[in-house]
């Protein structure tokens, strides 16, 4: 046995969990991150009718808020995970969204055809795949020429005990089982340099607790 991190699978049990924890707070997980998103679509001129896809898009909350924000967009969300699929599916009926398409698929072979979508996201899911490097590269694929990948996740180099913050956010349980996936957390000094590699302009880059990338192709 060597010291390779096993990755902590997405089970149903776990994929059921996440979701019922994220459900009760989704102003507060999604919100800012909205924002910038929506600043990001000002400043790089975002057709406001075009296509946005969201990659490891879990239940599809992230779409769902943005849609508030650009309502004429179309959107599709991609998750290797059938219950987080179909409970997204479900999400958007419910919610009365439209243009919406949810697919069950992986982020190192998105089921989207090249030069296709106007804006990718990825939000705290690009740690949890299996080759991130290869999702990268797909996501350049599925974008449209001058198309924007803004990614967000946890960094792995930020100061560990600031996790504190953490549990005040989402509660000591959800907290400590979060805390158990930190050996999979990136550092975005590496994250951009791939980008880089791959052929991504890089337009903005923050790095604290968590990082957000915005690279054009
Ligand atoms: C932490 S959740 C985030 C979900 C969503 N972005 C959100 O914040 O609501 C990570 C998601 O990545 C999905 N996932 C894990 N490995 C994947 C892969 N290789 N391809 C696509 N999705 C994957 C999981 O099923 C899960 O829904």
């Amino acid at each position: 046995m060597g010291h390779k991190h096993k990755k902590h699978e997405w089970t149903e049990e776990r994929s059921e969990r996440f979701i019922k924890s994220v459900e009760n707070r989704i102003g507060k997980r999604y919100t800012s991150f909205i924002k910038k998103i929506n600043s990001f679509m000002k400043r790089y001129d975002f057709n406001e009718n075009g296509k946005i896809a969201d990659i490891g898009c879990g239940p599809g909350f992230l779409l769902f808020e943005l849609k508030k924000v650009v309502p004429n967009t179309e959107i599709i969300g991609v998750d290797s995970s059938e219950l987080m699929i179909n409970t997204a599916i479900k999400k958007a009926k419910e919610q009365r969204i439209y243009n919406f398409e949810f697919k069950k698929g992986y982020a190192e072979n998105i089921p989207i055809e090249e030069n296709n979508v106007d804006l990718a996201t990825c939000f705290n899911s690009l740690h949890d795949f299996n080759d991130w490097k290869q999702s990268i590269r797909e996501v350049f694929r599925i974008l449209g020429k001058n198309g924007i990948f803004i990614l967000h996740d946890r960094s792995g180099v930020y100061p560990k005990w600031k996790f504190i913050s953490v549990i005040f956010r989402i509660g000591i349980r959800n907290a400590i089982r979060y805390y158990k996936t930190r050996r999979s957390w990136l550092d975005p000094n590496l994250v951009e340099t791939i980008m880089i590699e791959t052929g991504f302009q890089i337009l903005s880059l923050e790095k604290k607790e968590h990082y957000i990338i915005v690279g054009r192709k």
